[in-house]
């Protein structure tokens, strides 16, 4: 098992907890001395099946009750009326401020399952067990919990830390090829956002990494989270550092909303890592063959680089609505060089618009 412990100004808050089954998931929670107290795992239809009850025999020992609230997988269900479905769920078992929701699943659980924590009588304890590759590296790290209202995306939500993320890497081998090939594109952002040694890494190892190699996958999962880790330590409400995690995130959203959500996070995250590269290149911050590198290194990943039926301006365009926004001016994280991003929010509509351009194809597929 490997540990990594998250802190609050200097204060640890949290521990990570990395393994490769369920077995200490019952001692890690004592920790949290849940003793004669409720836990509500919460999940949804696809995770459930594999590992509710896997997770409910070990929770059961530590605690006085497990509950499961159980939802329909997918993004389509991150929003209030599951959140309230939830608050139901809790109001009939009595739950109170000192019990404990526990979220089983990829991200959408999490932050569901988090923002229901911070609201639930103005806020209670929750954990983390996170099963997708994106969640194991990403969402289940930082505090950030939401949900999605009407069209637009984590609209709603706090920032309200888990007490706990236990992370089973085993977990990783049900997802499909192509959920886990998604979730590799916010771990090659880390490299190349942060790390120079680490994107290096990721590419001496990538055979072992597609193949799912569990001593890999781990290291793989810990140099991703420590990453993660250090950015929202530096940086806990996203006011300034924190925002380099959005590098490929400006354009990625933009063609993620067009192509209604027909193309999964991470691959819409590599297209607008190219879009970015190609800007960074253009200012000269990076070389041409940097960006040639980066684009090839996507593509050995099996990542989208470009898309296809989507033009130029109308992607440049929908940018504007990200949240992503500085005092009405679109905030981009660009490469100094592999290893190393800035922020920068002096683009001008033509330079994002020949960005878009570059990662968009007209009529094929998309180029893999
Ligand atoms: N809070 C944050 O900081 C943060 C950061 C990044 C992304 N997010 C959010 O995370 C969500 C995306 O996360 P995600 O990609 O994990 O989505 P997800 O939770 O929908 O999981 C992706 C798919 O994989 C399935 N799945 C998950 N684990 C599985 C397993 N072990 N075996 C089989 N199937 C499994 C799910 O049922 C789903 O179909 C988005 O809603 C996004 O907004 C939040
Ligand atoms: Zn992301």
């Amino acid at each position: 098992m490997r540990q990594l412990t998250i802190h609050d100004q200097g204060q640890p808050i949290y521990p990570i907890y990395l393994t490769d089954d369920f077995a200490s998931l019952g001692k890690a929670v004592s920790a949290l001395n849940p003793k004669g107290r409720k836990i509500c795992i919460v999940s949804e239809s696809h995770v459930a099946p594999l590992y509710l009850d896997t997770v409910k025999a070990n929770l059961a020992p530590v605690c006085g009750l497990v509950t499961s609230f159980v939802f329909e997988a997918g993004e389509g269900r991150k929003n209030l009326d599951t959140v309230q479905d939830l608050y139901e769920h809790l109001v009939e078992e009595h739950y109170e401020r000192g019990d404990v929701l526990a979220a089983l699943g990829g991200g959408v659980t999490g932050d569901l399952t988090g923002f229901a924590a911070a609201t639930y009588m103005r806020g209670m304890r929750f954990i983390q067990i996170p099963t997708s590759l994106l969640a194991q590296v990403d969402s289940s790290i930082g505090g950030k919990t939401g949900v999605d209202f009407r069209a637009c995306k984590n609209m709603v939500g706090a920032f309200h830390h888990p007490s706990l993320v236990y992370a089973n890497v085993q977990t990783l081998h049900s997802l499909t090829e192509r959920e886990y090939i998604s979730g590799l594109g916010e771990i090659i952002k880390h490299g190349l956002i942060k790390d120079k040694a680490y994107y290096e890494w990721l590419k001496a190892n990538r055979e072992a990494i597609l193949a799912q190699d569990p001593s890999v996958m781990t290291e793989m999962i810990f140099r991703s989270c420590k990453i993660k880790q250090e950015v929202v330590e530096n940086d806990p409400r996203e006011q300034g550092e924190r925002a380099l995690l959005n590098f490929g995130h400006t354009l990625g959203h933009a063609i993620e909303k067009l192509k209604d959500f027909s193309l999964l996070h991470g691959e819409c995250v590599a297209i607008g890592m190219t879009g970015a590269a190609r800007l960074s290149a253009s200012r000269s911050m990076i070389s041409t063959s940097d960006l040639e590198e980066i684009v090839q290194t996507l593509q050995d990943f099996k990542l989208p680089v470009r898309t296809d039926r989507l033009t130029a301006e109308i992607t440049a365009e929908t940018t504007l609505s990200d949240k992503k926004m500085n005092k009405g001016r679109i905030r981009f994280i660009l490469l100094e060089s592999i290893g190393r991003a800035v922020i920068r929010d002096d683009l001008t509509m033509d330079e994002i618009t020949d960005a878009a351009a570059f990662c968009l194809v007209k009529g094929a597929e998309e180029d893999r």
